[in-house]
């Protein structure tokens, strides 16, 4: 039998998501998902690795779990495709996890980038705590545990799936060929990450430039009118600079050809938008009123989806309880060859006890 090709991704729920990640992963997940070339999907809602830095918070927590699966839903993942669930309902993880600490050591995690400067931005200095510490680890878990071939990340999570990999290598060298290396699948998109409205590198809900998918239209269009663009294109007759202006950025991201016939008549295309932008002559107050029609065009179906589903909170948990249990005997499978690799499987090692028996001086 060929290899089945199995994707796992998720999101931690620390907020309701946004259009960078949509750019980001959400977009591409769906059509992933709609590609048909995947044997199997999983998407979870990372909700203990949230509380890693999260501890004293857990209320924001699980208000953001049943946020992201809306927009999860919102943004076409089917439940009918993918399986969706919430990562600490799946207890198997905790005890891949607690195995897989034996493979990895103290400074191989030290020297995890992204865990290097998680560990700056948040201030924790010499208070680390070891759960932060070793997310990685447990992150490894999340993906092993289902066999996946294919992780959808951001260009951040490359040293996560790096380790993963290591630590698929290890156990597989140690004990037999039991875990599945998996590949990370890079978004293959050039205006990544989306920056903030206000011009900044990364959206970010605590410097509020983020555009939420379930904001409303009218949020939807003050942001974007009071979006950064060139400092220095004061006047409508100004030649404007398109580097690190916010407003082209965005339309490289969401801008399409027919875009042009359906909201910009007098302009063929992106390319001579931009030129008669850096020329001088055209305001920014058009070429926002351009990106608002775009991006309302964009979130529209995908608000009008989630407002759908809000109709009826009981049954999203509902599904994300089907979901977990779907995830669960997956891991489950998976924790059974990693016990029995291990030689931890006393009691269904029929094997294991004659042999005990013979060495005891048994029969
Ligand atoms: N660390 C990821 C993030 O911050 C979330 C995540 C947790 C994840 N476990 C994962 C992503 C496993 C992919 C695979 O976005």
């Amino acid at each position: 039998m060929a290899k089945e090709k199995i994707i796992l991704t998720g999101d931690r729920p620390t907020g309701r998501l946004h259009i960078g990640h949509y750019v980001g992963s959400l977009r591409r997940r769906v059509e992933l998902q709609n590609s048909g070339l995947y044997d199997k999907i999983f998407i979870f809602i990372a909700d203990a690795q949230a509380l890693t830095d999260n501890m004293e918070n857990p209320e924001k927590v699980r208000q953001n779990v049943i946020e992201v699966a809306l927009d999860y839903l919102a943004c076409g993942l089917d439940p009918t495709k993918s399986t969706i669930f919430i990562q600490s309902q799946i207890p198997e993880l905790c005890e891949l996890t607690f195995y897989y600490m034996d493979l990895v050591t103290v400074s191989r995690l030290q020297r995890n980038p992204t865990v290097k400067t998680e560990i700056q931005m948040r201030n924790f200095e010499t208070s680390i705590p070891v759960g932060f510490f070793t997310y990685p680890i447990s992150q490894a878990a999340d993906i092993t545990a289902f066999r996946a071939t294919t992780v959808p990340v951001g260009e951040d999570q490359e040293p996560m799936i790096e380790q993963a990999r290591e630590i698929v290598r290890r156990f597989n060298y140690i004990y037999g060929e039991t875990l599945v290396e998996p590949e990370i699948l890079l978004p293959d998109n050039a205006c990544l990450p989306l920056p903030g409205t206000d011009g900044k590198a990364k959206m970010s809900k605590s410097l509020g430039n983020c555009i939420y998918l379930s904001d409303s239209a009218d949020e939807v269009q003050k942001k974007v009118k009071s979006m950064y663009t060139d400092p220095d294109h004061l006047r409508v007759q100004d030649p404007g600079k398109l580097e690190g202006n916010t407003v082209f950025t965005y339309l490289d991201a969401f801008c399409r050809p027919e875009h042009f016939g359906l909201y910009l008549p007098e302009y063929p295309n992106l390319d001579e938008l931009k030129a008669h932008y850096q020329r001088g002559g055209l305001g920014d107050m058009k070429v926002k009123k351009f990106l608002n029609e775009i991006m309302q065009e964009t979130l529209e179906p995908i608000r009008n989806r989630r407002k759908e589903f809000e109709k009826d909170i009981p049954a999203i948990y509902d599904m994300l309880k089907k979901g977990c249990g779907t995830a669960r005997e997956t891991a489950a499978a998976t924790l059974d060859d990693v016990r029995k690799a291990m030689k931890i499987n006393y009691f269904d090692d029929a094997e294991l006890i004659a042999e005990q028996v013979k060495k005891f001086g048994g029969e």
